[in-house]
């Protein structure tokens, strides 16, 4: 654990001393969801390999760089691509980039994804704010010894995702005639998508939308305390709902339709943050 704290340390000041400053507000950005890095200011990109400790990912789609600069005048710094566990890494490698953001200084994350709807009346393209989560995973990164100094051992999970930055979404939403979804994710381990049965057991056991990633990072960003909004991009219908296969193509591609209004909105919620 000594070992952990000393890495994310290390991480931190090689991440610090390149961007020279300390940033506020950290996103996460889920597949085909990385444009949004393109529109920082004054730019800082580091590639993950680059930094120490960090784990490599390897998913198409998915670049491995932390971007950092400016947004609407406020210090943020970007993960374009995200590490999986179903890439095999361990929980806590794929969290290990959330303890490193909040080490140089970011209290307030938001995390997005791709999903695929589970909720009937969810349509290709639509955004759901996450109002929770079900970690279907198997797997929690705050297994094993607890360092006090991260957060404290069974931390509370009751309001995991912040009210208020829901309502400040909902808001800025408003403004651009756009209606968020908010409902609940279910995280999978993957990288199967989920036959019509699970999608059917999700639906029972209160998801609105099911993917493969964000309930580690999210579960982290609550231990070391920092305030979350999160957002899924619904690329699909879930299996079982429409007959017809799934595929990563389709995902991308729905991904890529959504981009203009997701990178409006967020743009947005970052300004009022
Ligand atoms: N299931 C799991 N993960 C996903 C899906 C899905 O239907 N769509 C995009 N990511």
């Amino acid at each position: 654990m000594q070992n952990m704290r000393q890495q994310i340390k290390e991480a931190a000041s090689f991440v610090e001393e390149k961007i020279g400053f300390r940033p506020q507000i950290g996103l996460i950005l889920g597949s085909g969801l990385g444009v949004l890095a393109d529109l920082i200011e004054e730019v800082k990109v580091i590639p993950y390999e680059s930094i120490p400790h960090f784990p490599i990912s390897t998913v198409e789609g998915h670049a491995g760089e932390l971007v950092a600069g400016q947004i609407k005048g406020k210090h943020v710094i970007m993960m374009k691509g995200r590490f999986h566990l179903y890439e095999g890494y361990e929980a806590q490698s794929v969290s290990f980039p959330v303890r490193v953001l909040r080490e140089i200084g970011v209290n307030q994350i938001i995390v997005t994804n791709a999903a695929g709807g589970v909720h009937f009346d969810y349509e290709v393209g639509d955004l759901m704010l996450i109002a929770d989560h079900i970690n279907n995973m198997g797997k929690n990164p705050l297994v094993g010894p607890n360092d006090k100094d991260l957060g404290v051992r069974f931390p509370d999970m009751s309001a995991a995702y912040s009210k208020r930055l829901i309502r400040l979404a909902h808001e800025v939403a408003k403004r651009e005639s756009f209606e968020f979804r908010e409902g609940v994710y279910m995280g999978n381990l993957g990288p199967t998508y989920e036959t019509p049965a699970e999608v059917r057991m999700a639906r029972l056991m209160g998801a609105d939308a099911v993917g493969m990633s964000t309930v580690p990072e999210v579960i982290v960003a609550r231990h070391a305390g920092m305030e979350v909004l999160g957002i899924s991009c619904i690329t699909n219908k879930a299996a079982g709902i429409l007959e017809q296969s799934l595929s990563h193509e389709e995902v991308m591609e729905a991904t890529e339709q959504v981009k203009p209004k997701f990178l409006n909105l967020v743009l947005g919620i970052i300004e009022e943050m």
